[in-house]
């Protein structure tokens, strides 16, 4: 075949796709998400047709022309490249190359089909709305002041930026891992003859060979937030999808021969799949003596908050009305799209490990522990990461690719299938979660009170922390003296749950959010106006003492009431059995994460003249890599193209907590401008151009966000048509509108699809049965309405430049406005999400025949 315009001898293996083919051959542009053709991050032009190249048999390119995103232009950009660049169409950057390859190949006739021509190219990052201004040409980079562009821009979308899988590694071998078919099972014996004979295979490894050290997968700055409940490889599985061997070979087809041919005995133990069943007497243990830091071992629960501030019964007897809903959010999958990957390899002595983590420095730190090597014998780094979410703040393939390089002398690859990513990575956390309000007349709440029910799956990661953020949150919000939190999470033989974006608020929210809205509606009094009278002011202290410092949300309050009332949003549908509703929620982030946060930069000018900066955080889609460079630069009063940035690995520095719990811009970007600043003052002083900037401990910022919809319901279908989206935030003072903007805009996105269609379900047996993004669907650029995002006008003293965090808080307030416009429209309360149309037609039906009995 012509590979980008040059002859390209080669012999696929036996049943080989075009996709694994040219990333066989160094083009690393083309991208592996998904193996299904559901994604498009495999895009390549064949004879000048956008294909999924996944789906092509690699022998069927031959003597034809292909283009990867690296051959679409010469020595300047093609147009299409430009335009992502100008409008900064990216967030992670992983599904861009398909998305330009697409795009750059659509005709005139496709173009006006758009979004639906777009439809094989999943984003899970920006929303769309920056890719649709790409597409369209519009301009944003340095239209504003503070749209600064990405450091990585041209790469990215030339196809250069390098993820993590994107090396060459000379004798790389590949893992592969045999799953468990049970949900709880004892190993009683395998037989590993059969897959070391198979050709190619390496080693085997399994619960004999494991360390018998404890880990969480969970990893936070202080160990003891987690319970410690996890083996590399243990004999006992508990939950379908469980590692139970793992096969290392030549390539990938001999790994996956190697796990059939293993041979494993189980002794099948009793399950229990829902959270209050294993709490019961007489339910599965699942925990083993040797774990700790679980609530109540004997019950299966793993965390527990019980908390009171004031009386809240007596609250509620005071209450002229009382509102109480009971939700059940859902699990849903972060579907990053690119999956958990790592290679590990050694060096010099050094254990090095390049991986998809969100948190490198804490990765390091679990490894050294586990492996029991000091803590300067590993290195951690990553490249761009493909989007995170939350989920890659777990190590669920750095421990056991480490474990066989060690073993081995070796370098290993690990990269999970996007159905192992369904099937075996963590979810958000499914709840059961009942919100009491009580109100007097006038609109002052007397009490709330949360009790929560969480399905922590088979291990603990998170699910403490999950708790404590999910309910300390969403009451601190609202002034009220009497409060009440009764939340458990308890082991089930699912699938672990773990950090998800929003950390359990979203959750709880939900049904908060519905269970104030019907006080409003039961008391007449407008939900906007409500909440101005019942939400926590400036002056006020959040419950553990802290000061809100710079505060946002009236003015949020008021925007999003404005823009719902400004008529403009989609036309109602015509119809008689369109019913049209309004509603709005609002949510508050405190960047507070368990266990505090440390960050450290270095910034020194290079003898080229450039100034570089070193940071400890991954990119990957939170776009803190633009806010470190603009902040260095606005401080040091230089263009940001002077700063050269390298980042996320630990050679580099001594530490960095890593960027989750909205802490990516507010913690480790605080230490760039004090680095900046030091160097600024040594520069002036004429000393060494050289200085170190530090944040260690807990800074707190506090961040509000304000979600309105206009929706029309069809009553005989159960169709939602979202006719306007607005979303306010204080996000402090906005460092880089366009990328603040595109933060919002994916937040919104996910968290559309997580309420309107996505969920993760699973079988009798507890195993994932949706294990795809055909079978799961996250949003479609199709799929979702244009949000209109409006920025309030705050500064907090204690973030950078004024700067607050704004990553995970816009998904937050998006599903229980939904919800409350639903109920606005249809006076029902739909507290079962997702909201697909057979669901709430079903809703819908079952109330009509009440209604009319009623009457
Ligand atoms: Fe599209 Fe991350 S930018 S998947």
């Amino acid at each position: 075949m012509i590979v980008n315009g040059r002859p390209q001898p080669c012999d696929p293996r036996p049943g080989q796709c075009l996709r694994t083919l040219l990333r066989d051959l160094g083009w690393f542009g083309v991208k592996t998400g998904c193996d299904t053709g559901d994604c498009g991050a495999c895009t390549v032009l064949l004879d000048g047709e956008a294909i999924q190249s996944c789906l092509l048999p690699a022998w069927r390119a031959a003597g034809r022309q292909v283009t990867t995103i690296e051959g679409l232009a010469g020595a300047d950009l093609h147009p299409m490249q430009q335009a992502f660049m100008d409008a900064q169409g990216f967030q992670c950057g992983f599904c861009t190359a398909g998305m330009i390859l697409t795009a750059a190949s659509l005709t005139q006739a496709q173009r006006a089909e758009l979004p639906r021509s777009m439809k094989g190219n999943l984003c899970r990052c920006t929303g769309y709305r920056a890719i649709a201004d790409a597409v369209a040409g519009v301009r944003h980079v340095g239209m504003l002041p503070g749209n600064a562009p990405a450091p990585d821009a041209r790469a990215v979308v030339t196809g250069a930026a390098r993820f993590t899988l994107d090396i060459d590694v000379p004798g790389l071998l590949h893992m592969r891992l045999l799953r468990s078919p049970h949900p709880h099972a004892r190993i009683v014996a395998i037989g590993r003859a059969a897959a070391l004979a198979t050709p190619g295979v390496v080693a085997v490894f399994t619960h004999e060979d494991a360390p018998d050290g404890l880990f969480s997968t969970a990893r936070h700055e202080d160990v003891r937030t987690d319970p410690v409940d996890t083996r590399l490889l243990d004999d006992v599985v508990r939950f379908v999808g469980q590692r139970v061997a793992a096969v290392v070979a030549i390539d990938v087809a001999a790994a996956e021969a190697g796990c059939h041919a293993l041979n494993v005995q189980y002794d099948i133990l009793p399950a229990v799949f829902d959270p209050a069943a294993a709490m019961q007497p007489g339910a599965p243990v699942l925990h083993d003596k040797r774990e700790n830091r679980i609530a109540d071992p004997s019950r299966n629960i793993v965390a527990r908050v019980h908390r009171r501030r004031g009386d809240a019964e007596a609250g509620f007897a005071m209450a002229d009305i009382v509102a109480e809903i009971t939700c059940t959010p859902q699990r849903i999958q972060h579907a990053a799209l690119e999956t958990h990957a790592a290679i590990a390899w050694t060096q010099d002595g050094v254990l090095v490990v390049r991986s998809s983590t969100q948190v490198p420095f804490l990765v390091r730190d679990a490894l050294a522990h586990l492996l029991a090597l000091p803590p300067g014998r590993v290195r951690v780094l990553c490249d761009r990461v493909g989007g995170g979410f939350g989920g890659k703040q777990e190590m669920l393939v750095e421990d056991i690719c480490a474990f066989a390089a060690l073993r081995l002398g070796r370098p290993v690859q690990l990269a999970l299938t996007r159905a192992e990513q369904f099937a075996a990575a963590t979810t958000r956390h499914a709840m059961r979660v009942t919100a009491r309000a009580g109100a007097t007349r006038d609109g002052v709440l007397t009490a709330l009170a949360l009790d929560v029910v969480a399905d922590a799956g088979a291990y603990g990661n998170h699910s403490g922390a999950v708790l404590q953020n999910a309910c300390g949150t969403v009451l601190g919000m609202y002034r009220c003296p009497n409060t009440a939190v009764d939340a458990v999470a308890a082991y089930t033989n699912t699938l672990p749950a773990g950090a998800f974006r929003g950390y359990g608020l979203s959750e709880t929210l939900f049904s908060m959010e519905q269970a104030v809205d019907e006080l409003a509606r039961k008391l007449r009094i407008d939900p906007f106006e409500f909440r101005r009278r019942a939400m926590i002011r400036p002056e006020d202290t959040l419950g553990d003492g802290v000061e809100i410092g710079s505060y946002g949300l009236d003015q949020c309050l008021d925007l999003v009431q404005q823009a719902l009332a400004d008529g403009s949003g989609s036309p109602v549908p015509c119809g008689a059995e369109w019913r049209v509703g309004e509603g709005m929620a609002m949510a508050m982030i405190d960047t507070a994460p368990p266990g505090g946060h440390r960050a450290e930069t270095r910034m020194s000018v290079a003898p080229d003249g450039m100034i570089e900066l070193l940071v400890g955080t991954a990119e990957f889609g939170n776009g803190t890599s633009t806010v470190h460079r603009q902040v260095a630069a606005t401080v040091l009063g230089v263009e940001p193209e002077r700063i050269r940035l390298r980042q996320s690995d630990t050679a580099l520095l001594t530490h960095d907590t890593g960027a989750f719990g909205s802490t990516g811009a507010f913690i480790a970007v605080q230490a760039t401008r004090r680095a900046a600043e030091a160097l600024r003052d040594r520069i002036a002083n004429g000393g060494p151009p050289e200085a170190l900037g530090r944040v260690d401990g807990l800074q707190r910022s506090v961040a509000f966000n304000v979600h309105g919809f206009r929706v029309a319901v069809h009553a005989g279908t159960g169709e939602i048509r979202i006719l306007r989206s607005v979303q306010a935030v204080d996000a402090g003072r906005v460092l880089n509108p366009m990328q603040c903007r595109g933060q919002v805009e994916g937040g919104v996105a996910q968290a559309l699809g997580a309420v309107l269609h996505e969920a993760v379900r699973l079988g009798p047996d507890g195993a994932v049965e949706n294990a795809s993004f055909r079978g799961y669907h996250i949003p479609a650029w199709a799929d979702l309405p244009v949000t209109e995002v409006l920025f309030a006008d705050t500064f907090d003293r204690l973030g950078p430049l004024g700067a607050k965090s704004m990553s995970e808080s816009p998904f937050d307030p998006v599903a229980p406005a939904l919800a409350n416009a639903l109920a606005d429209a249809t006076g029902l309360r739909f507290t079962a999400p997702p909201f697909t149309a057979d669901r709430v037609w079903a809703t819908l039906a079952n109330a009509i025949p009440r209604a009319s009995s009623a009457s």
